[in-house]
């Protein structure tokens, strides 16, 4: 399973980035704008360092609703580099461009996806990726990674090539599970990332093998 962080913010992008483990970003307008990104320029800016800082794919999303924003936009934002994948919503329009997108050569992540129907829809129009939002599925009271296990064996048993990128990550367990349910990237906060290293046995031990080494 790939790891991608789900962040525009650079200073956690560049921790993420130097543990080794990463392969790629994802963002969308509400982490562009907690990060204070305004403006057309600025967000192609952010949108270039952040490509400069990790090599892997970059999830840049579209902010148009209808067929003609869409493919402008994703234009402009494909053009920034080569690892740029286009992010698009998982509405009629967005299915028409992500098609247009497929047959263009411009690769797309087909987001808010919440029913595997929803998934079978983004594959057939040839998205990259799909992102099931697995935190906000078990917010609703309904089971997220269920809905990864449903769309991992569909895209399995129908031959699609769309890889499973869970996203909405909300802890440590999150990973874990979307792994053991094949997910084919998991785009995760940085303290769910970080999350994955803590155990107290590890920390008990550690601790006894330093005092032992004294003796050494
Ligand atoms: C990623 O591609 C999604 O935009 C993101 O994971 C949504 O996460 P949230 O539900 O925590 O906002």
């Amino acid at each position: 399973m790939k790891f991608f962080i789900d962040t525009a913010n650079l200073a956690q992008i560049k921790e993420a980035n130097e543990l080794g483990i990463l392969d790629g970003v994802t963002t969308n307008p509400s982490l562009m704008a907690k990060e204070g990104i305004k403006g057309n320029d600025a967000v192609m800016a952010h949108y270039k360092t952040i490509c400069e800082m990790v090599n892997g794919d970059i999830s840049a999303e579209v902010i148009s609703t209808d067929f003609k924003g869409i493919v402008e936009e994703g234009k402009k934002l494909a053009a920034i580099h080569a690892n740029i994948v286009v992010k698009v919503p998982m509405i009629k329009d967005g299915v028409k461009a992500i098609k247009w997108f497929t047959d263009n050569g411009i690769r797309t992540n087909c987001t808010l996806c919440f029913s595997a129907g929803q998934a079978i829809l983004a594959a057939k129009a040839g998205a990259a990726y799909i992102s099931p939002f697995i935190g906000r599925i078990d917010d609703s009271g309904w089971d997220g990674v269920q809905l990864i296990e449903q769309i991992v064996q569909i895209y399995s048993i129908q031959g699609y090539k769309t890889e499973v990128l869970a996203a909405s990550i909300r802890n440590p367990n999150h990973i874990v599970q979307c792994a053991q349910a094949g997910a084919d990237v998991c785009t995760c906060p940085l303290d769910s990332i970080l999350g994955l290293l803590k155990h107290p046995l590890t920390d008990i031990g550690l601790a006894k093998f330093l005092e032992d080494a004294k003796k050494m």
